[in-house]
């Protein structure tokens, strides 16, 4: 086990090419690891998380590894874990091996949570891998939410009926503005950005069991998390519709475009303030964005988006601008003794 030091190329490369095997095997059309994001994601984070990554190498080859993050302005209890093993050394131990590290790291962090993904497959998209299913029941993790992986073709997406949606929603929409930005928010809006990514924690429908406390999130944060998108090459695409009357941000949507990456993006939040739901800002929301993404990446093919199973309101806006079903995210989660 040997963590991953950024400027040991080798490494570092041989590890993302481990990464890339487990996705084009458990889930082939899904999104591939960007090296050159990867790359700057090894050497810049923001200041409200700390970062461990390490890889399980045998033989010097590298067949394994995981990224355990954990959040030190909230959510001190918690450790984030992403764990990949190579198909081809499967069922040796070697996921065992990594995430009893990870597990022993995660304590001497002082933390008593660990939370991470397996997918399922779902109707009407191709089969996915199941292995980290059986593999977490086995190591003690018990699933505590289910999200639906939902994926947007924008070859496919027909512009008219957008369109026709967009104005509707306008029309429920009167005393509102959108207001779209690119990397660094206008300055009048970064406290209203704070208080909707704290809203972010808690608003979306979650699991009983899944372990996720309020964030603390403030102006310097926002600002701190634009820096180093910008300083890592994302392009971050936002929207925000602003209530004109009282001046307050109503809603906030983010798309995220990874650096070597022009075939997927990223939905990151999405969310409307509970005072100003019911005007279809949400659908605003969703197509202004998607639009500002196509006129800056027109060859961009898919967007990716997450949604808990249960969100329906979310779920009947992301499939009325397209969003298909690809996979089952089931969280899991285990309390550490
Ligand atoms: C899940 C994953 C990490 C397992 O790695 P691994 O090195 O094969 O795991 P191990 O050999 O340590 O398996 C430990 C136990 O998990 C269970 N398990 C693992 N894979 C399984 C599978 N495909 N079917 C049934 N049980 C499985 C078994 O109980 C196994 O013990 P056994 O081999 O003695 O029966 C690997 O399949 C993977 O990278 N999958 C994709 C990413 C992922 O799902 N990560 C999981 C995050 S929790």
């Amino acid at each position: 086990m040997l963590p991953i030091d950024p400027l040991d190329a080798d490494l570092v490369s041989a590890w993302i090419a481990m990464q890339n095997a487990a996705v084009a095997h458990d889930m082939p059309g899904d999104e591939t690891v960007s090296p050159a994001h990867q790359r700057l994601r090894l050497l810049l984070h923001p200041a409200s998380v700390a970062v461990e990554r390490y890889a399980a190498r045998v033989d010097g080859l590298v067949v394994g590894g995981y990224e355990l993050v954990l959040f030190l302005k909230d959510n001190q209890h918690l450790a984030n874990l992403e764990l990949q093993v190579h198909p081809e050394h499967r069922r040796r131990g070697v996921g065992s091996a990594l995430l009893a590290h990870a597990e022993a790291r995660a304590a001497a962090h002082g933390r008593d949570t660990v939370l991470t993904g397996v997918i399922d497959s779902v109707d009407g998209a191709a089969p996915v891998d199941h292995s980290g299913q059986a593999f977490a029941a086995a190591r003690g993790y018990k699933n505590v939410d289910n999200e639906i992986h939902r994926r947007n073709d924008l070859f496919a997406v027909e512009d008219d009926d957008l369109a026709r949606l967009y104005v509707e929603a306008w029309e429920k929409a009167a005393g509102y503005e959108l207001v779209q930005w690119v990397n660094h928010a206008p300055e009048d809006l970064v406290e209203g950005i704070a208080a909707m990514r704290a809203r972010m924690y808690t608003d979306p429908p979650m699991g009983e069991e899944l372990d996720i406390r309020p964030a603390v999130y403030d102006a310097e944060r926002v600002r701190d998390e634009e820096r180093v998108r910008a300083d890592r090459g994302e392009l971050q695409l936002a929207a925000a519709v602003r209530h004109v009357e009282s001046g307050e941000i109503a809603g906030l949507t983010d798309l995220l475009v990874w650096p070597g990456q022009e075939d997927h993006a990223g939905q990151n939040d999405t969310i409307v303030d509970p005072a100003h739901r019911g005007h279809r800002l949400g659908t605003i929301l969703k197509i202004a964005n998607q639009r500002l993404l196509r006129s800056y990446r027109p060859r961009l093919r898919y967007v990716h988006t997450w949604n808990a199973e249960v969100n329906s309101h979310m779920i009947a806006i992301n499939e009325a601008v397209g969003y298909r079903p690809l996979c089952r995210d089931i969280d899991v989660q285990k309390k550490l003794a």
